[in-house]
């Protein structure tokens, strides 16, 4: 379970172009529900989702992913939560566009932990749950819009992360090839996942079982 209380995050605070993009956001997300955050362009989506990420921090309140308390932190210790639980489908795929599909995916996993033939295994499972694995070798600038979607996925999950979060997985792609996106986010829900989704698409939104919408940096309202 994840839980916000009243977190405010700024950008350049106390300088000129001081920007308070979350201005005391609260809500909770159980465990293997599957949320969309929806708003308008500039409402703070993105922001929201880095700070549930761990990838961006926050200026003042609480995030609480297990009844961990995510709040200065060393490196280190974000990047094994951020390794264990989360799992981050970026905005535009963010894949490196020369690396093959197998590639891309392998380069979550850590170097570290896994023997090199168990990352290979580990990478081509994860492909495989996002129907990619026979592409395992070509390129990532070979293929189109939702083959690329599928991989960042597949990247997302190499982990095995606890919850998936994404931001506008749907908005570069066709109303067709976003409905195969949808259902992939639907199936990782379906084996248990958290997923939490940013649109700004009502259609993509309604997918979800919840909807919490923000605007100008505040939740407007929790309705199911
Ligand atoms: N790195 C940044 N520095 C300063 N302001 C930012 C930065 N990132 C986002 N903002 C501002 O914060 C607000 C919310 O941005 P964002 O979370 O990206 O919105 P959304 O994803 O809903 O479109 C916007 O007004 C944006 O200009
Ligand atoms: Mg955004």
């Amino acid at each position: 379970m994840i839980t916000l209380e009243n977190v405010h995050k700024i950008y350049n605070p106390k300088k000129a172009n001081e920007f308070e993009a979350l201005k005391g956001v609260s809500l909770t997300i159980e465990d293997g529900e599957m949320v969309a955050i929806i708003g308008k362009s500039g409402a703070g989506k993105s922001t929201l989702l880095h700070i549930l990420a761990c990838i961006d921090s926050y200026e003042s309140g609480e995030y609480k992913i297990d009844d961990t308390l995510v709040k200065n932190l060393s490196e280190k210790q974000y990047a094994q939560i951020r390794n264990e639980k989360i799992g981050m489908v970026m905005q535009d795929f963010a894949l490196v566009d020369d690396f093959t599909c197998l590639e891309n995916v392998l380069l979550p996993l850590d170097f570290a932990k896994h023997k090199k033939s168990n990352r290979k295994e580990l990478a081509l499972a994860a492909l495989k749950s996002v129907s990619m694995d026979s592409m395992a070798k070509k390129p990532v600038n070979k293929l189109s819009g939702g083959q690329k979607q599928r991989v960042a996925i597949a990247r997302a999950i190499v982990n095995q992360p606890s919850m998936v979060l994404a931001d506008e997985p749907t908005g570069a792609l066709d109303s067709k090839t976003a409905e195969e996106i949808m259902h992939v986010f639907k199936e990782l829900n379906h084996q248990g996942k958290t997923v939490v989704i940013v649109t700004h698409d009502m259609g993509v939104a309604k997918q979800c079982d919840r909807l919490i919408e923000i605007s100008d940096g505040k939740i407007l309202e929790t309705a199911s």
